[in-house]
C-alpha cells in the first residue's frame, strides 16, 4: 500500500490526487468544475515560512491581496498575523472586511484616483506608497483639506532589471512605476515643508516571479542607502518597505528558498536598524491552489498529438495566454496507462486560449478531471466574463473538510448589473 499522504497540500494516495487529504474528485462532484481549490494548511505553511525566516529581526509581512483576495483566504492570513498590501480602494475594502485594521494596510499602486486617496487618508492607513511628485502633492492637499495628517512612503524606481517576464518587471526606468532616484532626492527635499505628511518609509518593488536573488538584494541595498541618507537629513523613518516579487517554481526548476530571500533582505537592511516590510503574494498563495477542470472533448491535432478541450481556459486562468506562463497539469486520477501528447486548451473562442502547451500526460478521456497546479496566486483574481463565462467557484480545504468560499457566478449575477 502507498504511504499516507503528508498532511499539507496536494498529494497522491494510490492513484488519486488529494488536497489536505480530501480527494479532489469529491470536491469536483460536489462543487462542479471549473473550481479553484485552496489548501489552508499550505497557505499557513507558506505564510509561516516567510514570517519565521526573519528569525527575530523586526518586520511585518503585508500579504499582497492582488495575488488572491478571496475573503476566506484574506481572513486566514490575517488570523496568522499577516498585515495587508492593497492595490485599490476595493482591495482596501476587502482587507477591512477580512478584519485588517487600517494600521495594518499599505496602499500601493501606480494610479490611485483622488477618491481612492481620500478614502485612504481618511482611514489612516499605515502608509500610502506614493509613486510620483504629483501623487505626493495630491495626498498633501487631501490631508490638509480633511485635516488628517497622512503617512506616506515613496516608491523608488531603482532602475534594476528583475529579469522576469517583461509584463511583470517593474524596476526599470522605462517602467511606469515609482520615482527615479535623482527625482526622489528632490522630492524628499520638499517634504519638510509639507506638514500634513509624514514620510514613514521608502519603498521598492522591482517585479514579480523573480527567480534570482540578485535584483532583490540590489533593490534592498538601494532602499537601505536612501533610508540612511534621509535619516542623516533629519527625516526619521519607521521601516523599509521592500515589496514582494520572489518567484515560485512552476516547472520544478530551481528558485531561491524563501529563507535565503529573507536572509538576503535582512543582510542589506540590518545596518539601518529599521524594521522590514515585505509584500509577498505569489510565494504564499501560488502553490496553495489548483484549478480543477474537466475534459469536455478530445480530438486529433496531428499524427502524434491531440487537443484536450477543458471546461477552464483563459477566462479562468489567464496566465498561460497572457505571459506564456507554464503551469503543471496532471490528471486527478492516473488510472489510465500510456502517455500521450496533448495541447490542453479552453473553450473560449480564440486560439490564445491554451492552458498547457505540448504536454505528455496519461491518456485523457471525456469527463476526466485535471488539476492545473500552482494557481493559487493570480488565478481567480484575473478571471473574466469573456464569452459570458461565469467566474468560477472557489473551495477552501481546511482540517480534512472542504467548503465553498465563493459560489460560482450565475448569468443572473452578471445581468443584475445591466438595464
Ligand atoms: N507589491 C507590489 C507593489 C506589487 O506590485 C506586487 C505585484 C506585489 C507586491 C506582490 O508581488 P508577488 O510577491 O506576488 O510577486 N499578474 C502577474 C503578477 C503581477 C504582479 C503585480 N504586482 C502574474 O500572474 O504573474
Amino acid at each position: 500500500m502507498a504511504p499516507p499522504p503528508a498532511s499539507a497540500g496536494f498529494f497522491r494516495l494510490d492513484r488519486e490526487l488529494l488536497c489536505d487529504g480530501v480527494p479532489l474528485a469529491d470536491i469536483a462532484s460536489g462543487a462542479g468544475t471549473p473550481v479553484y481549490v485552496y489548501s489552508a494548511a499550505l497557505l499557513r505553511e507558506r505564510y509561516r515560512a516567510v514570517d519565521d525566516a526573519f528569525a527575530g529581526y523586526p518586520h511585518a509581512v503585508h500579504y499582497a491581496l492582488k495575488a488572491n483576495s478571496t475573503l476566506a483566504v484574506a481572513r486566514l492570513l490575517r488570523e496568522l498575523g499577516s498585515s495587508a498590501d492593497a492595490n485599490s480602494v476595493w482591495e482596501i475594502d476587502v482587507a477591512r472586511r477580512a478584519g485588517f485594521d487600517p494600521s495594518q494596510i499599505v496602499f500601493t499602486g501606480v494610479g490611485k484616483t483622488a477618491a481612492e486617496l481620500e478614502c485612504a487618508v481618511a482611514l489612516g492607513v499605515k502608509a500610502i506608497n506614493v509613486e510620483s511628485a504629483g501623487e505626493l502633492a495630491r495626498v498633501d492637499a487631501i490631508a490638509q483639506r480633511i485635516g488628517r495628517p497622512a503617512r506616506v512612503a515613496v516608491r523608488l524606481n531603482p532602475d534594476i532589471d528583475a529579469k522576469s517576464h517583461p509584463h511583470i518587471s517593474t524596476g526599470l526606468k522605462i517602467n511606469k512605476f515609482g520615482v527615479p532616484l535623482d527625482d526622489a532626492r528632490e522630492l524628499f527635499a520638499t517634504l519638510k515643508g509639507r506638514r500634513a505628511l509624514s514620510l514613514v518609509a521608502v519603498h521598492v518593488h522591482v517585479g514579480s516571479q523573480i527567480t534570482s536573488l540578485d535584483p532583490l538584494r540590489r533593490a534592498a541595498a538601494i532602499a537601505a542607502d536612501i533610508s540612511l541618507e534621509l535619516r542623516g537629513q533629519g527625516l526619521p523613518l519607521e521601516y523599509v518597505d521592500l515589496g514582494g516579487g520572489l518567484g515560485v517554481s512552476y516547472d520544478r526548476g530551481e528558485v531561491p528558498a524563501v529563507a535565503d530571500y529573507i536572509a538576503a533582505l535582512v543582510a542589506e537592511v540590518r545596518r539601518t536598524r529599521l524594521p522590514i516590510v515585505v509584500e509577498p503574494g505569489r510565494v504564499i498563495a501560488a502553490p496553495a491552489g489548483v484549478l480543477l477542470a474537466r475534459v469536455i472533448d478530445v480530438k486529433p491535432r496531428s499524427a502524434s498529438s491531440e487537443f484536450a478541450i477543458l471546461d477552464a481556459g483563459m477566462t479562468e486562468l489567464l496566465r498561460p495566454a497572457l505571459y506564456g506562463a507554464f503551469h503543471a497539469i496532471e490528471p486527478v486520477s492516473t488510472a489510465a496507462a500510456g502517455d500521450r501528447h496533448y495541447e490542453l486548451v479552453g473553450p473560449v473562442c480564440e486560439s490564445s486560449d491554451v492552458v498547457g502547451r505540448d504536454r505528455m500526460l496519461p491518456r485523457l478521456a471525456e469527463g476526466d478531471l485535471v488539476a492545473i497546479r500552482d494557481a493559487g496566486a493570480y488565478g481567480s483574481v484575473m478571471a473574466s466574463n469573456y464569452n459570458r463565462r461565469p467566474l468560477p467557484a472557489e473551495v477552501l480545504v481546511d482540517n480534512g473538510e472542504w467548503r465553498i468560499v465563493r459560489r460560482r457566478q450565475t448569468i443572473d449575477d452578471q445581468l443584475s448589473l445591466e438595464t
